[in-house]
């Protein structure tokens, strides 16, 4: 076994103990006193542990000849640095070269500044850089704590499918699935594919959101979450949209909409809470070299009760601007992110929960409220980003919820499942679907949310 360089740094191991690290070097430098000085990084924490390699090391000739990228054993005692930076190093008594560079010519994550679009094309490599490693840690530390936050409130996380027949959303976004021979498509007599020879015997797609099969769960379990995977085929080349991107979306009985709006902002100050204590390291890195304001920004959202706003006073409020927007605004458009961006940043200056929007520009499940124009959603807007969660009361009332299905021309048939929870014992549910790249690139200060997910996949690009 060997120790996390965390551990080291932390001070788990007193002063004089001998320790075994292992990882990559970052940097190497030689001092003209015959000693070389190793900056090594395992992941653990922020820092990398500095090593100080003597001469007086049997391999020390090899030793001078490590570039970033070589992969190493340490064996060493912890010392009280000299240097400055660091309060602990290690004094190596044995190095290993497990792993040479093996042409630092061509290493592409030499030790130098890149720019994040360089790192883009070395999605197997970036997670060895300063940046993305920060990033990777905060992105697991949220969802750590989003999945403790819904534990401690009594939720469960209940796995829905990937593979689905029902466009939640109905977008009409979605990636098709399918066994079928392209190039030999089996047609009816009115020319349509006949999908009854394919794997599911129907058209079936990845899905856009669990929102619908979590409901299910919900009208049983009263407190429900998804956190999974979802998909779109929508061909928006932007800074927040990725063809593969995580969603929670919890989903709860017994609550309006109010109700969610409360939960959601909750849990965004629960997480950004936990990240702020946790993840101090990565924190100080993105407000030095991403975002200056990232660690302010993050405190006042955990410290400060987030604006409540009506759809409709957003419009007046747009209109009052006397700003110049790509999209004009009146009351019935869906806002776009200029509109989002400049109610969050330049009217509020901090997320708002956006609510009560137009019927005609949201999804057949939300519930129509009095007025018969407006359904009970709620979109919550962050600045920086626009749209991070989107939510809403659902339709519990069967014969409102046919009217509205036959408004937009989908059929009962299809919704049948659906339906049935509405036939049988059903009560008053609303949920909210968080972008779970939206948020990581909120609470880092990232400007694009190809630089928050491992593996990004975006219009033409699907590789690795
Ligand atoms: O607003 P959306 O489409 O809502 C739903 O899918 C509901 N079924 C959620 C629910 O009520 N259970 O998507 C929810 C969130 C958005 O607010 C946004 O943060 C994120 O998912 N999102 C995307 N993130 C990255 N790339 C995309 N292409 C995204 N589309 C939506
Ligand atoms: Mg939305």
């Amino acid at each position: 076994t060997h120790t996390p360089v965390v551990d080291v740094l932390v001070g788990k191991h007193a002063v004089g103990e001998t320790v075994t690290v292992k990882g990559w070097v970052r940097t190497r430098r030689d001092s003209k006193a015959g000693l070389s000085f190793i900056a090594l990084h395992d992941g653990s924490c922020f820092d990398p542990v500095q090593v100080i390699a003597l001469n007086s090391l049997q391999n020390y000739s090899d030793i001078q000849k490590l570039t970033a990228g070589c992969s190493l054993s340490v064996t060493g005692q912890v010392k009280a640095s000299m240097g400055q930076g660091q309060a602990l190093e290690i004094e190596a008594q044995s190095i290993e070269i497990v792993g040479w560079v093996e042409n630092p010519d061509t290493y592409p994550m030499a030790a130098k500044r890149h720019s994040i679009e360089y790192l883009r094309e070395f999605a197997h490599l970036r997670p060895r850089t300063n940046v993305i490693g920060a990033v990777t840690r905060v992105r697991n530390c949220l969802s750590q704590a989003i999945h403790r936050f819904f534990h401690e409130r009594g939720y469960l996380w209940i796995s829905t499918p990937i593979l689905t027949a029902s466009d939640t959303e109905g977008a009409g976004e979605m990636f098709r699935v399918s066994t079928l021979d392209m190039m030999n498509l089996p047609r009816n007599d009115k020319g349509e594919v006949d999908y009854s020879e394919d794997f599911f015997g129907k058209e079936t797609y990845l899905t856009v959101s669990g929102q619908l099969n979590v409901e299910t769960y919900c009208a049983a379990m009263s407190k429900v979450y998804t956190f999974g995977p979802t998909f779109r085929a929508e061909n928006s080349n932007t800074s927040r949209h990725l063809a593969e991107f995580w969603m929670i979306e919890p989903e709860v009985a017994f609550a309006d909409l109010s109700d969610v709006a409360t939960l959601a902002e909750d849990m965004l100050k629960y997480v950004c809470k936990a990240v702020l204590e946790e993840r101090a390291d990565d924190m100080a890195f993105f407000a030095e070299r991403v975002k200056k304001d990232v660690i302010t920004r993050l405190e006042a959202l955990v410290n400060s009760d987030f604006v409540r706003m009506d759809y409709t006073d957003a419009i007046e409020i747009l209109k009052a601007s006397g700003k110049q927007f790509e999209f004009p605004v009146e009351w019935g458009v869906d806002l776009s992110s200029e509109h989002e961006r400049y109610l969050a940043e330049e009217h509020v200056g901090a997320p708002i929960i956006m609510q009560n929007y137009p019927k005609d520009i949201k999804a057949f499940y939300m519930r129509i409220n009095d007025d018969g124009k407006t359904v009970a959603a709620m979109d919550i807007l962050a600045p920086g980003i626009g749209e991070i969660i989107g939510g809403s009361q659902r339709e519990e009332r069967l014969d409102v919820f046919d009217q509205r299905l036959e408004e937009m021309g989908l059929s009962k048939e299809d919704y049948s499942w659906y339906r049935d929870l509405r036939r049988y014992g059903t009560v008053p549910h609303a949920g909210f679907g968080l972008g779970f790249e939206r948020l990581v690139a909120y609470v880092t200060g990232m400007q694009n949310v190809r630089d928050v997910i491992p593996f990004p996949r975006t219009p033409g690009n699907a590789s690795f």
